[in-house]
């Protein structure tokens, strides 16, 4: 960070890239408009409880999925200019969203087989393909998601160090889509195991696209033709339209270390392997009261970051603090999830019942741990880039990855994996906060040998990957629901 502090950067915003990706001349589907709203309460879905859905067909069991993940759900307004533009249900660094949403479908009632992006300027499904399937691992799922980035959105303003917001936004739309899922009665099972070159290929992407995350959806709540299919792919039944990828901006700027770090981190086709999903976590648990019970679709709807928070006197409780906490510490359902590469360091500055100080929380043992006593509002703000939203928070947070143990585990992958987690921590923690009547503030901007000065951590014991704040919002007149 220091260094991109040191050369500023003037943005080109006549080459801004359009933050909309269509795949023109291909049939367009109709999402149904208004799907209902999940009503399960969302502290519950972030625990682990699953919710159900009402729906019974395909297109509007696919439009209750995206609208609660991945779709527009306000717009801001820029008083200087009366321009207004979207924000998504997913937040994204700089409201750049590199992440595209594709979707392969299989057996689903009343929506043919196929390969679908998603067009969230209009909630509609783009079918790419007809007939086809993905099938890595001899047991394809009814709807696997392939996650992709457009790394260049976030080089326009990040440069070099757009790739790790890449992967931090990759970790929440992943939760952004589990959670959904979990909310109407399915499991998602994310892989990050699988040859980069050859998924691309498969999905005949733009060159612009990477894969980097395929989820795969299952559950009795999906609404089948038949249940369990079994079927062979027919390679002659399949049609391809592909459409022509838009383009983003007039031209693209090529950074040298992205495309090295993003080719150092790819698996090839002996390496790359899709895991199937443990059936049934997470749907089993019966729903249990709450004493935050708004609703999934609510929060989803209505989650924004804050601009900043209100600072003085007022705390967040201790039952709030450890809310939060839990909906961060919770399993996620993925290949590369089983060992844990996150400890978050907090810098608690107003929670009724804790002293103010640096605290240490290990997501392995959910052990807290006091590191260092006294007011943090400054060394926070100053070492989120002087940010005052970090100090005004309630609660803010250092994310810190164990790269030395994601690489004995993953090799190079690991490197995407450390990310992936911290933007998945995230996700959630901006979902707890909503429900818990907080606010939050993923962020992306800190001064990484800073943090690591201040919080006396070796390179042994892990690198900061992602800030954090949570705290009482200031009201932002500037964005409509
Ligand atoms: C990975 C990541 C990094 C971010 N970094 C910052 C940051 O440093 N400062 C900030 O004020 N907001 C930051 N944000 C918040 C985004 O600006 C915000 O998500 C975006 O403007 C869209 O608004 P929304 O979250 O209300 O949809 C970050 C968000 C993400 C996901």
């Amino acid at each position: 960070m220091e260094a991109l502090r040191e050369s500023p950067h003037v943005l080109d915003w006549a080459n801004m890239p359009d933050p909309f990706r269509h795949y023109e001349g291909v049939p367009v589907l109709d999402l149904p408009a208004d799907p209902p709203s999940p009503e399960t309460p969302a502290l519950d879905v972030l625990q682990g409880f699953s919710g159900a859905t009402g729906v019974h067909d395909g297109p509007t069991f696919l439009s209750q999925l995206l609208f609660y993940s991945a779709s527009i759900s306000a717009s801001k307004l820029v008083p200087s200019t009366g321009y207004r533009y979207a924000l998504r249900v997913n937040p994204s660094s700089g409201n750049l969203h590199p992440t595209e949403f594709h979707f392969f479908t299989r057996g689903l009632k009343d929506w043919p087989d196929g390969l679908y992006h998603y067009r969230p300027s209009s909630h509609m499904a783009e079918q790419r393909a007809l007939g086809i399937e993905m099938d890595l691992d001899g047991s394809p799922a009814p709807i696997t998601f392939v996650l992709t980035s457009i790394a260049w959105r976030e080089a326009w303003k990040y440069r070099d160090r757009a790739y790790r917001y890449c992967l931090h936004d990759i970790g929440h739309a992943w939760q952004a889509l589990a959670l959904g899922a979990r909310a109407i009665g399915c499991d998602a099972f994310a892989a990050g195991q699988f040859p980069d070159d050859e998924v691309a290929q498969f999905c005949r992407f733009h060159e612009d696209e990477w894969p980097m995350l395929i989820v795969e959806l299952r559950g009795e709540s999906i609404p089948l033709i038949e249940p369990n299919p079994v079927r062979e792919p027919d390679p002659g039944k399949i049609v391809w339209y592909g459409g022509e990828a838009n383009r983003l901006s007039k031209e693209s700027i090529p950074y040298g270390s992205i495309e090295e770090i993003h080719e150092a981190t790819k698996l090839r086709r002996a390496e790359g392997h899709v895991t199937v999903a443990e059936p049934g976590a997470g749907k089993t648990k019966p729903p249990r009261p709450t004493s935050f019970p708004r609703p999934f679709g609510e929060v989803v709807r209505l989650r924004r970051s804050a601009l900043d928070f209100q600072g003085g006197a007022k705390s967040i409780s201790l039952t709030q603090f450890w809310s939060l906490l839990a909906a961060a510490n919770q399993p996620l359902m993925a290949d590369f999830a089983n060992a844990r590469f996150i400890q978050l360091y907090l810098y608690v500055h107003r929670v009724s019942g804790l002293q103010p100080g640096v605290y240490r929380f290990s997501l392995d043992d959910a052990r807290l741990e006091n590191v260092k006593s006294g007011d943090q509002r400054v060394a926070a703000a100053g070492l989120s880039l002087g940010q005052d939203l970090a100090g005004n928070a309630c609660v803010a947070f250092s994310m810190i990855g164990d790269f030395n143990r994601a690489t004995r585990v993953h090799g190079d992958r690991g490197y995407r994996y450390v990310h992936f987690e911290a933007g998945a921590i995230g996700h959630r923690l901006y979902l707890a906060a909503e429900a818990l009547g907080l606010g939050a503030t993923g962020i992306g901007a800190f001064y990484d040998e800073e943090v690591h000065r201040y919080l006396n951590l070796t390179p042994e014991q892990g690198r900061v990957v992602y800030h954090f704040a949570v705290g009482y919002p200031v009201p932002d007149y500037r964005v409509k629901a």
